[in-house]
């Protein structure tokens, strides 16, 4: 009897090529994993479809709640931005998908692990990083690296063996998508000078086309996690769902960004990421509320780092287990509700509220109640000074005092 393979199925063209060539390059009996991580599809013809072009057993696995939970809020309570811009929608899922695709091979008997990534991006290092990490003795097998076709040849040999090739073939772009966001790369884009088209996008409306009224939302949040919505209580996967749809109409969360990928390539990449977007806001908006001037300074590190190792596919490492430890502790008090205004493109914080405020409107009014003591700045002013003016007259200011410099 053949080996098991048990291969992440798409439904697209690579991955329906692939449950073929790994038939027929390495007599492979194929199982074909879809994983829904809210990219709403069809996912009974994509089953079907695996079938059809010979996988011997094909697998949906429902993966929303898990993505939610364990990927997608831990990274927005660390405030996960690759690069200041991108909220890690894809980076965010691979691990997911290994792990899943590891406990398929487990539940099978397989003694492999395929993807559909080429050898140019960021997700086979994530897929392959992950599966090494959770089960070293699985074999991993990236056909799109090693048949070496062109796009004109794969869609050939789809041909040549009757498997359908997707109308989204004809697309001038690659995406990929999930309940966090939607990548757009390839075709025109990879112009780094030229203007997205409207047709590139899905999620989001033009801002030209957006409602001439401003929309106005409110986010409650609980120990960093969002739990209500204009005060309504619901699950994550139903809160990121509506906040898509409700800022996405309003045309926010476009992103044009000239991405780092790991494997040194720089990559033009355009996302649509509106509940990321107006979360990731909300929540900074709160913890500037509910942190200390110095937590929020240590916080703004963490997250980079968080956000390079999410992107790096380092997710199953002893680093990511104690920086999480660390953002978890921070959230103790980001409890609280936020206001945002959505308008033609753009989502500001307009209200923030918290039982656990740090913000004190004795301390900080100019009206009458303000509880400052302005007396003592004369002394603080004078101690935070001193090693400044001690130096300067020891040492001079070198030059800093002339106009120009
Ligand atoms: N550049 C993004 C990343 O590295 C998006 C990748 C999209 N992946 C894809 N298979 N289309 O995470």
């Amino acid at each position: 009897m053949p080996d098991k393979v048990v291969l992440a199925y798409s439904g697209g063209l690579d991955t329906s090529v692939a449950i073929r060539w790994l038939r027929e390059k390495y007599n492979l009996d194929v199982i074909a994993v879809t994983v829904d991580v809210g990219n709403e599809r069809d996912f009974s013809t994509t089953r079907q479809k695996a079938l059809d072009v010979g996988a011997v057993k094909a697998l949906v696995v429902d993966a929303k709640e898990s993505f939610v939970n364990h990927f997608i809020f831990p990274a927005l309570k660390a405030d996960a931005l690759y690069e200041g811009q991108y909220s890690l929608a894809t980076a965010l899922s691979r691990p997911l998908i290994a792990k899943l695709l590891v406990d398929a091979a487990r539940a099978e008997g397989a003694t492999a692990v395929a993807h559909g990534c080429t050898g140019k991006g960021n997700d086979q290092v994530r897929i392959e990083v992950s599966v090494n990490a959770l089960a070293p003795d699985l074999t991993i097998i990236a056909p799109a690296r090693e048949w070496g076709m062109t796009r004109e040849e794969t869609i050939n040999y789809a041909g040549r063996y009757g498997i359908p090739v997707p109308v989204t073939v004809s697309s001038p772009y690659s995406t990929d998508e999930n309940l966090w966001g939607r990548s757009i790369e390839c075709g025109a884009l990879e112009d780094p000078w030229v203007e997205p088209l409207e047709e590139a996008f899905a999620w989001t409306k033009s801002p030209a086309e957006a409602p001439n009224s401003p929309g106005y939302v409110e986010i409650s949040f609980e120990q960093g996690i969002p739990v209500t919505i204009d005060g309504q209580k619901m699950d994550g996967v139903t809160l990121i769902q509506q906040l898509n749809e409700l800022a996405g109409g309003h045309g926010v969360g476009r992103v044009d960004h000239v991405e780092n990928r790991l494997v040194g390539i720089k990559s033009r990449e355009i996302y649509e990421a509106p509940a990321a977007t107006v979360l990731l806001q909300a929540h900074q908006a709160l913890e500037a509320m509910t942190l200390s001037k110095e937590q929020l300074r240590f916080k703004q590190k963490v997250a980079v780092e968080y956000a390079d190792l999410v992107y790096n596919g380092l997710w199953f490492t002893s680093l990511h287990q104690d920086l999480a430890a660390y953002v978890q502790s921070s959230q103790r008090f980001v409890t609280g509700t936020v206001r945002l205004k959505l308008y033609k493109g753009s989502s500001s914080v307009v209200g923030r509220k918290s039982p656990f405020s740090l913000y004190n409107y004795g301390l900080a009014t100019y009206d009458k109640g303000d509880e400052f003591d302005q007396s003592a700045s004369a002394g603080f002013i004078h101690i935070w000074g001193l090693p400044v003016k001690t130096q300067a007259q020891a040492q001079g200011t070198g030059g800093l005092e002339e106009k120009e410099g």
